[in-house]
Formats: structure tokens, C-alpha cells, sequence
């Protein structure tokens, strides 16, 4: 899922960083400038967003061909309009009911409502008929989200356009006749120790905090993460984790001291419930000895789980 929350301020100033990724980038940079579809997997988080982005931001600046995104999360006929959109604004939007004089003296502001009330099949054609014979890169992220009613668009796309696609769903049944359209393909991997603790350097030099140990706390964020990338902005950002992992540490160093730990397992908890429910079922029953068993077990086992929990917290 895509929901940062959006007040931890930490979070949002780690978003810019970047590491690694280089070779990627050059593949799939050589791949889609040779016109092959291109298909970038890899898991939530592990970065296809970013790697997209920067590629966007890399060929954007080349005149020799158009280049087109479709972001985030997008239903697809916003996702056909935000085409529209960057189509119109590069000046090869056509429209088979509107005369190309009239669309390019229109602003979006006043094109934007009358493409609006286009259905899907009117708009995609229309997107299909501006495409057709330029040289045109379509970069589609969150491909894992389309449905199998798009697919004959998605067919046109690849026919007239250059597609770049990212998904985390590469194996997808349903979409399996475009993805098998596109041989080429470029995996994200988790970032290896040492670019996790490059990412995690350059955080720290954005907002610096105070840990007991560094060297550990890294290895710790680095054994939690597994080097997927926004988990390791989340943990770093995440400062409930700190305590977490400092009463970790704390704990591990007691028990090299031979300071025991004992977790109060659900087998306690549902040993507590199980008594609770003999309890009623005996009261419901009228058996006193049936309610003064569960009572008595109750009892021993929450006195047991008080007696673990202040165990544990002792020094
Ligand atoms: N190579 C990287 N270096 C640093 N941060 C990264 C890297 N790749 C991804 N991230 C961060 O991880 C988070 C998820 O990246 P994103 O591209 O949205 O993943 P995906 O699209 O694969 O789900 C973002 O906050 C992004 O800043
Ligand atoms: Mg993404």
C-alpha cells in the first residue's frame, strides 16, 4: 500500500534520497530507447516508482521522441485523461470530433471538461490516433492494477508506442497476454548491506538522532528491512521503533548476563480465557464447583502473568 502517514515529517525528507539503482537505469534507459517494451518487477516498496521517475525525468529532456507517464493509483480512465493531458500540452493531442486547429488554440482548462465526458473507448482511441506514427515512450506505473476489461487498449498501446510497465504482479493470470507481449524485463532486488547502509548514512545525515549503539541499530534495520527500500525509510522515520529496539538491545545485553526473559506466551492467555469460560458456563449452569474451578484457575493465571510481566521488568 501507498499510504505514508503523512505528518511524520522525517518520512517526507527521507523521500528524495536515492541509492544505487544505476544499472537499472541504464538498462532499461537502453532497452526503451531501442523501442522494446519493458516490463520492471519487483516487490512493494523494493522502488519501481522511483526508478520510473527517473528515467522520466532522464529521457524527458531528449527532443528526438515524446514521453508519457501515467502515475500512481489511477483508475484508467483518469489514467487515460492524465495522458490526454501531457499529450495536449505537447501539442499532438487529436481527436477525430474536434479539427486540430481548434485543439490547439484550446487551453486544457477549457479542453479538460469535453475530454472528461469522452467514454473510454472514445478517449483511448483518441489517444491511440495521437500516438500513431511518432515515436512515443509510455511509461504505465501500478500495471498490477489493471483490469482485464483495458487489455484490448493495452494491446493498441504496445501496437503504436514504446511501453514501460511496472508491476508487482508479473506472473498475473488475468493480465498474462500483455505481459507476455513484453519479453524484456527488468527485476528490482532488495539493496545489498552495503547500499542499505549507505541509504541509512544519508538519512542520518538528514535528521540525526541519538542511539546507544550505531553500528547495531543499523544491523538491526538492516536484518528487519531486508533491504527493501521504504522499509528502511519507514524504520528510520519511525522513532516508536527506537524504544523498541533500544529495550531489544537492552535485553539482549542482560540475557549475555544471564537475566532470563520469559515472553507471557497466548498459551497462558488462552489457558486465562479457557477458566473465564468454565467459570460461566459453570455459573450458567448452577454447578458451584464448576464456577469455583474456573474462578480458581482465573485467578492463578493472571496472578502468573502479573508475576511474568513484573519479572521481566525487573533489573
Ligand atoms: N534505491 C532507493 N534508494 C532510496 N530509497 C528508495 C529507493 N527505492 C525506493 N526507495 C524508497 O522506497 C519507497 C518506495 O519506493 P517506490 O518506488 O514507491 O516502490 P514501489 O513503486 O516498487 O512500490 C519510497 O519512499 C522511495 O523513496
Ligand atoms: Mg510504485
Amino acid at each position: 500500500m501507498d499510504c505514508q502517514p503523512q505528518s511524520n515529517n522525517t518520512r517526507e525528507k527521507y523521500q528524495p534520497i536515492v541509492v544505487g539503482r544505476s544499472e537499472e537505469l541504464a538498462q532499461l534507459w537502453e532497452l526503451a530507447l531501442k523501442g522494446r517494451h519493458v516490463l520492471v518487477t519487483g516487490g512493494a516498496g523494493i522502488g519501481k516508482t522511483v526508478l520510473l521517475d527517473m528515467l522520466y525525468e532522464g529521457l524527458r529532456a531528449r527532443e528526438d521522441f515524446y514521453i508519457f507517464r501515467v502515475g500512481d493509483s489511477r483508475q484508467f480512465k483518469a489514467a487515460l485523461t492524465e495522458l490526454a493531458e501531457q499529450m495536449h500540452a505537447q501539442g499532438i493531442y487529436q481527436h477525430r470530433k474536434f479539427s486540430e486547429s481548434v485543439l490547439r488554440t484550446m487551453t486544457w482548462e477549457k479542453l479538460a471538461p469535453k475530454v472528461r465526458a469522452l467514454t473510454v473507448k472514445d478517449l483511448a482511441e483518441s489517444l491511440v490516433l495521437s500516438l500513431a506514427g511518432r515515436q512515443a515512450i509510455l511509461i504505465w506505473d501500478q500495471f498490477e492494477k489493471a483490469t482485464p476489461t483495458e487489455l484490448s487498449w493495452h494491446h493498441q498501446f504496445l501496437t503504436t508506442a514504446t511501453l514501460v510497465i511496472a508491476t508487482s504482479d508479473p506472473s498475473n493470470s488475468k493480465l498474462k497476454v500483455i505481459l507476455d507481449r513484453i519479453p524484456a524485463r527488468v527485476e528490482l532486488k532488495e539493496l545489498s548491506e552495503p547500499e542499505s547502509h549507505e541509504l541509512m548514512e544519508e538519512c542520518f545525515e538528514i535528521a540525526p538522532f541519538a542511539v546507544s549503539d550505531l553500528l547495531w541499530y543499523k544491523r538491526e534495520i538492516w536484518r528487519k528491512s531486508q533491504g527493501n527500500p521504504r522499509a528502511i525509510k519507514d524504520l528510520l522515520a519511525d522513532h516508536s521503533l527506537e524504544k523498541y529496539i533500544d529495550s531489544q538491545f537492552i535485553r539482549s545485553i542482560q540475557s549475555d548476563q544471564g537475566v532470563r526473559y520469559f515472553p507471557i506466551s497466548w498459551m497462558v492467555l488462552i489457558a486465562t480465557l479457557l477458566f473465564s469460560i468454565h467459570r460461566y458456563v459453570g455459573r450458567g449452569l448452577g454447578d458451584r464447583d464448576a464456577y469455583i474451578i474456573g474462578a480458581a484457575g482465573m485467578v492463578i493465571f493472571l496472578f502468573l502473568s502479573l508475576l511474568v510481566r513484573k519479572g521481566n521488568k525487573a533489573p
